[in-house]
């Protein structure tokens, strides 16, 4: 069902420091700053030939990204992105199978332009799973 890794997020404490250690640091192209107001962040790409890094930034006080950084104060891996076909069909098959699907279970438009939805981590191995339908 899920097909190609799209991203990988990392939510960072500063924002500017990290998009400068991937582009000076590590040498890759990076984007500019995009704000996302319905998911709190602030967010930038990175591209990398097979993958994209997305880097999160909280935006707002209500931001999810504060308490994740609260507790990770350096950064961390936030959460994963697969691909899906389906979004819908991607949906009703991990409910079926007993798998919590975030906020409302109806995808919202995520950093793409693309539907997106978010998996309860503690159905899948600790990790927070983001599916966007492409
Ligand atoms: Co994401």
């Amino acid at each position: 069902m899920i097909g190609r890794l799209n991203h990988v997020a990392i939510a960072v404490p500063d924002l500017e420091a990290a998009a400068a250690l991937y582009r000076d640091t590590l040498g890759a192209k990076v984007g500019t700053p995009q704000d996302e107001p319905d998911h709190g962040v602030t967010v930038i790409f990175i591209e990398l030939p097979n993958t994209k890094i997305e880097l999160l930034y909280p935006l707002g006080d209500d931001s999810p990204i504060n308490k994740f950084l609260q507790k990770n104060p350096s950064g961390g891996i936030h959460h994963i992105c697969y691909e899906v076909d389906d979004i819908i069909a991607a949906r009703d098959k991990l409910k079926a199978s007993g798998a919590r699907v975030l906020g409302t279970g109806e995808p919202k438009i995520g950093a793409h332009g693309k539907p997106v939805l978010f998996l309860h981590p503690k159905d899948f191995t600790g990790t927070l799973v983001e599916l966007e339908q492409v």
